[in-house]
């Protein structure tokens, strides 16, 4: 039985993640896929960090060795930013390889061309984990529900600001003591500026607003404000009132146009997103035959986000197995106007 050849591209807190969870699932994941599938190669920045219970012979930092093993079948990019990552999931859609990556800035950035590289490529591009790590929301969205004209997308995307703003909430901290632990636990970007000013969680709405209503959204179109602005007096007035504050991450399509933005909102303790709590994402949708559907998880961390990665790259194995590749399915049909954020 033909083994399928995989190549993880990056051994950060997600990188690592993906690679224990094969490791610890392989004898299930044979019977799933029908065939082993193996990391055969890892890519890094330093070859000379230590790194427990990694074969040293699996590391490389040459990406050219990676790119010209036909062999491997599928990369899994889990590096982040934009680049190297754009050129060598171009490289490697064009070179025929199947893509599984996390990389939320660049799918909202440049998605449409690199999904366009896969079509034209036939090959698989999955991006389950770029959207509330562990939590499916990709795949319902444009697979499970497509069924519907969905008209509403609103959540809790950005796990950091959601435990800051628990702790804030229910521990009487500070912004910078609560952020320094979200960074301790693993779920800030290395720049957590992405995380506070809402850039994160915008990123993660044009994803899901793009793939909800056919159309292109990018990261520029979504208005964006973060928490850094929640003062305690903020936090004490929305308690007299037996409210929460929440990052609510929205996308609305109107008679108008799209609305898509990151803000703060107070919330009635009863609200459904108002039970969210620490760094837990939710995403709400309402679709005309569905009506309200809701999806609760872990937006962030190793073993969540790799969940997601580790599922797209079963399912890509299985689809090589079973010689089904190619079937793209974010259909992007419409050019709906982006409606202007009014204060
Ligand atoms: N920094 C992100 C968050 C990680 O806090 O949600 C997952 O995208």
């Amino acid at each position: 039985q033909k083994k399928i050849k995989a190549a993880l591209l990056g051994l950060g807190t997600v990188g690592g993640g993906v690679y224990k969870l094969i490791q610890r699932r392989k004898d299930e994941m044979e019977q799933i896929i029908g065939t082993q599938l193996e990391i055969v190669k890892i890519m890094v920045h330093n070859l000379d960090k230590k790194r427990e219970g990694i074969a040293l012979s699996l590391l490389t930092d040459n990406w050219q060795e990676i790119i010209e093993d036909e062999e491997i079948e599928i990369i899994i990019e889990v590096i982040g930013g934009i680049e190297p990552a754009k050129t060598m999931i171009l490289e490697a859609l064009h070179a025929g390889k199947h893509v599984v990556t996390a990389n939320k800035d660049l799918i909202a950035q440049q998605g449409r061309e690199l999904l366009n590289a896969a079509e034209e490529s036939g090959a698989d591009f999955l991006f389950e984990a770029s959207v509330a790590g562990g939590i499916p929301i990709i795949r319902p969205l444009k697979q499970c529900l497509a069924a519907n004209e969905l008209t509403d997308v609103v959540g809790i995307v950005n796990g950091t600001t959601n435990y800051i703003l628990t702790k804030m909430f229910e521990e009487n901290v500070s912004f910078e003591s609560a952020l320094v632990k979200a960074k301790e636990l693993g779920y800030a970007e290395a720049d957590p500026t992405a995380d506070i000013e809402g850039l994160d969680a915008g990123r993660k709405v044009a994803i899901m607003a793009s793939i909800a209503f056919h159309t292109r959204v990018v990261f520029e179109d979504v208005h964006t404000e973060g928490i850094t602005k929640i003062t305690e007096k903020d936090v004490a007035y929305a308690k007299d009132l037996d409210c929460v504050i929440k990052l609510l991450g929205v996308a609305h399509d109107t008679k108008e146009g799209i609305e898509v933005g990151v803000y703060p909102m107070i919330l009635k303790k009863e609200h459904p997103l108002a039970s969210v709590r620490d760094s837990f994402n939710a995403v709400f949708v309402h679709g005309d035959a569905v009506d309200d559907a809701m999806f609760y998880g872990r937006g962030a961390g190793e073993f969540p986000t790799a969940s997601a990665v580790v599922g797209d790259v079963i399912d890509v194995a299985r689809d090589i197995q079973y010689e089904c590749t190619g079937r793209i399915s974010c259909t992007c049909y419409k050019d709906t106007p982006i409606k202007k954020f009014e204060e």
